[in-house]
């Protein structure tokens, strides 16, 4: 009796289960003009599909549906565009229909003041004061100093030790990106700051579900505390009196060009989304340049030897330059394939104004645009053997002639041919 009655409750919950994600869909196909997809089920559409399964969730779409489908993630019914051509309007029709789309619960907890989350003139004053922090005089004269200054410091602890470069990249990219912003340096602030900021992160991709225990509601406890700490460090720097040369030194006093001092809680919401949005790009580019440079040791020993030339000419405690950074041809080629190769952000996210007409479908108003970029870095003919690591591809001058570059491998040579003019030229 007692299994009947459980095989009746399993049937029951697969009856429902199927009705509910069936009414889900008859729910979207009664609009016009929609391209193809499925919409999952109700309010939390494919968001656990396409959390777990990456990019695999959108070669299988595309598969079946086309470049241009229809899903539902992290709380908003979404399309996802793979079209190389109709992703560069979308970009470039910025205001005429589409505005930044980032899902809520990433503007929830980057804060209401983040750059993704205000439009009009506030928009302008946050951009302001961010470009003014990394316009070319401060790299050249304020960030480049001390970056180098922090890496040799910081890289000095690994001489030596066997280290996990994973962890060691995280850590890495965290206090750079501390030092520049407020002259932090490793030691009980910044692990309380990085406990808090591995919760937000977690957050900023979950469904805007306020309960305890959900990733969401984690991500705001720790912006909470995030918060806390900030403002703390914006007193004590008030009260402290002393001029420190960092980034919130430029936002609190407006110098520097930041231009309209901004009020405390939007620095504490710029401040969020600088470290924020340089932290998992900046760490994992590096570990995979140390994981491809490893795997390469001819790549490896040309730019060891590129360093080592600039080194030569000058003693053990100079500092790099402008000069030096732009002679390093080939370690910007590395980067560039390393950019290429692990592709750290895989698309951007616009939200519609208004109906969007796009290759034939409506995109109803309010609803997100995946514009999904990476597979771009992937395409054959823009880059030949495009699972191969090749710094060399990077390094031709323009001329829309052909070119025949050759790949250093250990043991045997490739050769390649590219149209330079779809490259980008160093
Ligand atoms: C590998 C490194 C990085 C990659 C691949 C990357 C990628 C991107 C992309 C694709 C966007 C455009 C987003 C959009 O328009 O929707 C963006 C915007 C932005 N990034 Fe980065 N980024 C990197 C590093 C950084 C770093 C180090 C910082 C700050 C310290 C930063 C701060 C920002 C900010 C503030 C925006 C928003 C700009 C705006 O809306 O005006 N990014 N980034």
């Amino acid at each position: 009796m007692a299994l009947l009655l459980l095989l009746v409750a399993v049937l029951g919950v697969v009856l429902a289960s199927s009705l509910l994600l069936r009414w889900n869909e008859l729910r979207y196909s009664r609009r016009r003009g929609l391209p193809p997809g499925t919409m999952g089920w109700p309010l939390f559409g494919e968001t656990t599909e396409f959390l777990k399964q990456g990019p695999s969730f959108m070669k299988q779409r595309r598969l079946r549906y086309g470049s241009l489908f229809r899903t539902h993630i992290l709380g908003c019914p979404t399309v996802v565009c793979m079209e190389p051509e109709l992703n560069r309007r979308t970009l470039a029709s910025e205001g005429a229909g589409f505005v930044p789309g980032y899902p809520q619960s990433m503007l929830d907890i980057l804060g209401p003041n983040n750059i993704a989350a205000v439009h009009g003139r506030l928009h302008r004053a946050m951009r302001g004061a961010m470009l003014a922090l990394t316009r070319p005089h401060m790299i050249r004269a304020a960030l480049l100093p001390k970056i180098d200054a922090f890496m040799r410091a910081h890289l000095h602890g690994w001489a030596g030790r066997r280290v996990d470069i994973q962890e060691m990249t995280k850590e890495m990219a965290l206090l750079s990106a501390l030092r520049q912003i407020a002259g932090i340096s490793a030691g009980p602030l910044s692990d309380a700051l990085k406990a808090e900021l591995y919760t937000l992160v977690l957050g900023t991709f979950s469904l805007p579900i306020n309960i305890p225990g959900t990733n969401y509601s984690k991500g705001l406890q720790a912006r909470k505390k995030l918060v806390a700490m900030l403002r703390q460090m914006i007193a004590d720097r008030r009260s402290s009196g002393c001029a420190q040369d960092d980034m919130l030194d430029a936002l609190l006093s407006g110098n520097e060009g930041t231009r309209a001092k901004l009020s405390d809680d939007q620095i504490i919401d710029l401040l969020i989304t600088l470290i924020y949005s340089g932290y998992e790009t900046v760490s994992t580019t590096s570990m995979m340049a140390v994981k491809y440079l490893s795997d390469n040791p001819k790549a490896l020993e040309q730019i060891r030897k590129e360093h080592l030339d600039i080194r030569k000419a000058k003693s053990p405690e100079d500092a790099l330059d402008w000069n030096d950074y732009k002679s390093m041809t080939f370690t910007k080629a590395v980067i560039y394939e390393t950019l290429r190769l692990a592709t750290v952000v895989n698309g951007l996210l616009r939200k519609t104004t208004q109906d969007v007409e796009m290759n034939g479908y409506v995109i109803p108003k309010g609803w997100r645009i995946y514009v999904y970029t990476r597979e771009i870095n992937y395409d054959p003919f823009l880059y030949p053997e495009p699972m191969v690591f090749n710094p060399w591809r990077w390094l031709m001058g323009g001329g829309g002639k052909q070119h025949n570059i050759k790949v250093p491998q250990s043991g045997s040579s490739q050769r390649a041919t590219y149209p330079s003019s779809r490259l980008l030229n160093l």
